[in-house]
């Protein structure tokens, strides 16, 4: 097969937007450092779980336009879709974009495209077509670099992927229409264009917001546990002024975006970027704030009981009705009351978990039967039909109940 398109990392995003490139009929040969995921593709198979993934994979191996291998081939278009992690002390991790990059320097010539998708610190994409020319000056003005995030919501990928609009930017104006062009042939929402550095920022914005959003909502729901108010009959109230939308309160901000990209920004501008610093700490504070409302719970039963309570913690996912628990503030609650807990029964639930490496798992029915105290933390559809008896206490951190 000769690849017309390269994509390295071949993960929730790289994977789909492969098969998808493929399945319009543009050979795509796919990048992974992992041999597992090679060997499971090139299969026609998949490593992940994304609806209707399976059969675009599938289709677009047994056609011939996908197929997968560790090492990067001579191609037209390069797309980088590695992981951008944070490092322990919240800066930014571009060492697999620089180290995908690395990988296909040699096979670059003229003419040929260089996209960033994965979320990325701006001036990533001008850093990187620095590292590039520095090591192959002769394609300086001949190679085009352009930046373009995802925006994709897991388990509706296959649709989005085409029907979402794209933000894309170029280092220069022939890079955006280039790229433009390059996306024009599979996506069939609006391609919108702009420079590398807007694009890049406005991913971070997108979430950088949401998070923001989120810590208002936080915040007020600490402000009415003072004030003796139910945040959620407030915002429900509040929401009826028609210029105010005000999201829901949780226990905290999870997955692998919104809690991790706001980062981004406020490692390169500590100084301007306060108020999206102070919602990143809004957000982790709530998940502490939640653990000692526990704490205290306990220790108020046990002073009236004379024994120590039996504690349900309901949901470990980062939002409701999903599986994944990467940066779920759930998790950190539940091992902050684990540790404080004592001799007490404690049952952890998580309905779209069958097991858990730390957690041992229990039937979100039998938890809620049996527990003094009730923490709900994830309001997944599940835990919307459950009772209590009148002498159960009910931690309702994230509004199951509702407004009533
Ligand atoms: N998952 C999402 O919903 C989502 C949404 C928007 C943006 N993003 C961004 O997209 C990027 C990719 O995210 P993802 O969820 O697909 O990650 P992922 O972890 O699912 O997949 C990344 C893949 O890259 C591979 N990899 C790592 N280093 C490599 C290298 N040097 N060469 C080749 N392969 C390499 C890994 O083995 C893995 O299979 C990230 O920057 C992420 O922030 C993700």
């Amino acid at each position: 097969m000769q690849a017309k398109v390269v994509t390295v990392g071949l993960g929730y995003i790289g994977l789909p937007t492969s098969a998808l490139i493929a399945n319009s009929g543009i050979a795509v040969h796919g990048v992974d450092i992992s041999q597992h995921v090679v060997d499971t593709i090139n299969a026609g198979k998949i490593h992940i779980v994304e609806p209707e993934l399976d059969q675009a994979v599938a289709k677009a191996v047994k056609e011939g336009f996908l197929q997968a291998g560790t090492q990067p081939i001579v191609a037209d278009t390069y797309l980088i879709v590695v992981p951008t992690p944070f490092k322990g002390d919240h800066q930014p991790d571009i060492s697999y974009v620089q180290s995908a990059t690395e990988g296909i320097i040699p096979l670059l010539k003229e003419g040929d495209l260089y996209i960033i998708e994965s979320t990325s610190p701006v001036g990533t994409t001008e850093k990187m077509m620095d590292l590039v020319l520095s090591r192959r000056p002769e394609l300086t003005g001949k190679v085009y670099f352009a930046y373009c995030p995802e925006r994709v919501l897991p388990g509706n990928v296959m649709y989005e992927l085409v029907h979402n609009d794209r933000v894309i930017g170029g280092v220069d104006e022939e890079s955006t229409q280039k790229a433009l062009t390059f996306y024009g042939q599979f996506v069939k929402g609006e391609l919108h264009a702009t420079n590398a550095r807007t694009a890049e920022m406005c991913k971070l914005t997108e979430n950088a917001s949401r998070d923001s959003q989120i810590a208002f909502a936080n915040e007020l729901s600490l402000i009415c546990d003072k004030a003796g108010i139910n945040v959620w009959e407030l915002i429900r109230l509040a929401n009826k002024h028609p210029r105010v939308n005000i999201l829901q309160p949780g226990c905290g901000v999870g997955g692998h975006c919104i809690a991790v990209d706001p980062y981004f920004l406020t490692a390169d501008f500590p100084m301007e970027s306060r108020m999206i610093a102070q919602a990143r700490e809004t957000n982790n504070y709530k998940s502490f704030w939640c653990a000692e409302k526990v704490k205290n719970a306990r220790l108020e039963f046990e002073l009236k009981n004379g024994r120590q309570p039996a504690i349900a913690i309901m949901g470990l996912a980062f939002k409701p009705n999903i599986d994944d628990l990467r940066e779920s503030p759930a998790i950190h609650i539940a091992e902050r009351v684990l540790q404080d807990s004592g001799d007490a029964d404690m049952f952890i639930v998580e309905p779209n978990v069958h097991e858990h490496k730390v957690f041992k798992l229990t039937d979100y029915k039998e938890a809620a039967n049996k527990a003094d105290i009730v923490v709900l933390l994830v309001a997944h559809n599940e835990f919307k039909e459950l009772s209590y008896s009148d002498h159960q206490i009910v931690l309702d951190f994230c509004g199951v109940g509702g407004a009533n």
